[in-house]
């Protein structure tokens, strides 16, 4: 076996802006064949604005390497995987892997909607040339983790997306691939699917096989990866070990520009919250939350709220300005800064936005900012110990534990 896995020499995939490429799976373009040999290939316009979606891309990962890649919305990370998955051609450049692949991706993830679940396990291994036997021998084990066994003979159409993607992970991890591609989709099924999920890859991981991972939950990322690599804009930015990687990603997001947000009566010019001892946020870390902001018309009572939000906006925790100080007038065009100094940020590692709405009490006027500002709690090991995954929920305690008097033993105080 080679020592590399996967390599990319220059690697570049362009699209037309507003055209959305359709995705052919091996079976979508052989059944393509079979339905319409001769079909004519379709015309191109020309003159159309593209957008280089990857762009000169050169890497290399080893064999047995678990890798995450990590980046903005519209990075290039699932294109990079459906290139490498053969789903879609590169524009220029090449990638070349080593070994059989096994993929779980957002499209084109492989089974065919009329075929049952038992039909598409054998058609993912006779497509990656697994004899019948073999598959035989794996199959069992499959529909055991995918938890789908009374329905392994419905057509996966009639699947719930849950019970879709548990199949789906079941076979790209029990196939025998050298080379396992994941993205994102762990995020689809159920807290527990994923814990099992996340503890399969890192088996996987240990078994000398190459994982690219690709996935926003840096928790996650953190967990089951060694190295990570950062996409920016189609570029590699930055590929190493996985904490500083990943502390090194966060850290960028956090000092990021803001665009002005516009509602009716101010111009949001920035809003930022940072830890104030390092670039990355820990929980229980003091930390500073400022917006400055542009009057467009006189304040006669400026205020504001900052509320911390989940993704999924759920509201955890806020601060009114207005239980704390009075701010000073303001005349239309003038620049105003509110902000908090928070003692002890309670929030557990994960990803939270801040919804702000800023006022002018002298009117009864509230206006929420149309814009949530995204930000990371990095993963630490909290309480001294072990690091806390997403179980844990949002907020940390400051605690000590104590030892009550037991058979009459003194009682004793631990703290860390
Ligand atoms: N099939 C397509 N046709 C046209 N443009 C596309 C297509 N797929 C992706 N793009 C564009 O290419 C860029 C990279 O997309 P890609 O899906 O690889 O990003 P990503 O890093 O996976 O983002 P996300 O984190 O949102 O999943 C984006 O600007 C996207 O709009
Ligand atoms: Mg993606």
């Amino acid at each position: 076996m080679p020592e590399t896995a996967i390599r990319c020499e220059e690697l570049g995939k362009r699209y037309r802006l507003g055209v959305h490429e359709s995705y052919k799976t091996v079976r979508d373009v052989l059944s393509a064949k079979l339905a319409s040999p001769f079909r004519p290939a379709k015309s191109v316009a020309k003159n159309h604005v593209h957008l280089w979606a990857l762009a000169d891309v050169s890497l290399e990962i080893k064999r047995g390497e678990v890798v995450g890649i990590i980046g903005h919305n519209g990075a290039g990370k699932s294109t990079l995987l459906k290139i490498l998955s053969r789903i879609t051609k590169p524009t220029r450049g090449s990638a070349e892997i080593n070994g059989r692949v096994g993929s779980l991706l957002e499209v084109g993830t492989g089974f065919h909607p009329e075929l049952t679940g038992r039909e598409n396990i054998y058609l993912n291994g006779a497509i990656l040339g697994m004899r019948k036997s073999e598959i035989k021998r794996k199959f069992d084990e499959i529909v055991a983790f995918a938890e789908v066994e009374k329905f392994i003979d419905t057509p996966v159409k009639r699947y719930s997306s849950g019970m879709y993607v548990r199949l789906a992970f079941g076979v790209a991890a029990h196939l025998e691939t050298e080379v396992l591609l994941v993205d994102e989709v762990l995020a689809v099924g159920d807290a527990q699917f994923q814990k099992k999920c996340f503890a399969k890859i890192n088996e996987i991981g240990k078994d000398g096989r190459t994982i690219l991972f690709v996935s926003h939950n840096m928790a996650a990322v953190r967990s089951v990866c060694r190295e990570a690599l950062v996409l920016d804009r189609g570029r590699v930015v930055a590929h190493g070990a996985i904490d500083e990687t990943v502390d090194g990603y966060l850290a960028q997001v956090s000092s990021e520009v803001f665009d002005t947000v516009e509602t009716t009566s101010f111009t949001v010019k920035k809003v930022e919250i940072l830890a104030d001892k390092s670039p990355i946020i820990k929980t229980f870390d003091a930390a500073q939350v400022k917006v400055r902001f542009v009057a467009k018309t006189d304040v006669g009572d400026p205020g504001m709220y900052v509320s911390i939000l989940t993704p999924d906006s759920r509201r955890l925790t806020g601060l009114d300005f207005k239980d704390f100080a009075n701010a000073a007038p303001l005349r239309a065009g003038e620049t105003c800064e509110l902000g908090f100094a928070v003692e002890s940020l309670p929030l557990l590692p994960g990803a939270y936005q801040l919804e702000i709405h800023l006022k002018d009490m002298s009117r009864g006027l509230v206006e929420i900012v149309p814009h949530a500002y995204r930000f990371e709690v990095a993963e630490t090991q909290v309480y001294g110990g072990r690091k806390l995954d997403s179980w844990f929920g949002n907020i940390g305690l400051r605690a000590h534990a104590f030892n009550g008097s037991c058979n009459g033993a003194k009682a004793k105080t631990c703290s860390n």
